[in-house]
């Protein structure tokens, strides 16, 4: 059976407009209909999900939140919550991407949110990677913590709801030093899948899918994807571009068809 490739777009604080944000997801929406190999998550601003939500018409193009709370509701001004987001029947959350982080997000919050939004039954693309390389492994160990804590809440059934998204710090945004190679994302894969059988089981962590983000464009998604082996991908800056989107999204579809 072929493994579909998800693809899925972190909009971030973009684009400035309602009317933006409808014009480029129904682009991405269109595109995805024809893509039988590829699903797509598109990551909006939360203020836009609700307009975007009405423009979802099929499981090919849905929607994710890029945050939420660890409460239900309450006083918690300017944040939104999982149960929120799951009542908008938007399936997916974005946490620990590592703009959170930076912005004082430990591992302990990260933990409660994964906790509520898997408990409100949203799928969580959770963000691990390291601020740097070094050259006697120390990174792994970075991965390997940021996994174990963040992960410290859930059963191991719940992992047919994690998905792992993998950005070094290094790769991300304008200022990235370089993209990953296929070759890093690869080894990052083996031992992400290592460090989630040993706590949970294989069976468990065979239904976990690895994603990779940190400056992926329409140029190296075949690498990522094909010599890199990941499920898929997390796109920030491309994901702005209907177009350079969409031949991301083709190209998924086409490395999943191959396989
Ligand atoms: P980028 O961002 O694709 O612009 O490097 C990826 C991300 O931060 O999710």
């Amino acid at each position: 059976m072929t493994k579909k490739k998800l693809i899925v777009g972190n909009w971030k604080m973009n684009p400035e407009t309602a009317a933006e944000a409808r014009t480029t997801f129904t682009k991405i929406k269109t595109k995805a209909a024809k893509l039988k190999n590829a699903d797509t998550v598109i990551c909006p601003p939360s203020l836009f999900l609700g307009d975007l939500r009405k423009l979802v018409t099929g499981k090919r193009c849905v929607l994710g939140a890029q945050n939420c709370h660890a409460a239900v509701s309450g006083a918690h001004t300017g944040e939104i919550s999982a149960v929120q987001i799951a009542s908008m029947k938007v399936p997916y959350v974005i946490l620990g991407h590592s703009e959170r982080r930076a912005a004082g997000e430990g591992d302990e919050d990260i933990s409660q949110k994964i906790k509520a939004a898997m408990a409100s039954g949203l799928k969580v693309i959770l963000c691990v990677g390291e601020e740097k390389r070094d050259r006697d492994g120390k990174y792994l160990r970075t991965v390997e913590m940021q996994l174990l804590n963040d992960l410290s809440k859930i059963a191991k059934t719940d992992l047919s709801q994690l998905v792992i998204a993998y950005e070094p710090i290094w790769a991300i945004g304008k200022n990235a030093l370089r993209p990953a190679t296929p070759g890093d994302v690869f080894e990052m894969k083996i031992f992400v899948k290592r460090v989630l059988t040993d706590k949970f089981g294989k069976e468990n962590a065979d239904q976990t899918m690895f994603l990779y983000g940190g400056s992926v464009d329409d140029k190296n998604t075949e690498e990522f994807l094909g010599d890199g082996q990941a499920d898929g991908l997390l796109v920030g800056r491309a994901s702005l571009s209907a177009e350079i989107f969409g031949k991301i999204m083709e190209i998924g579809d086409r490395v999943a068809a191959k396989k």
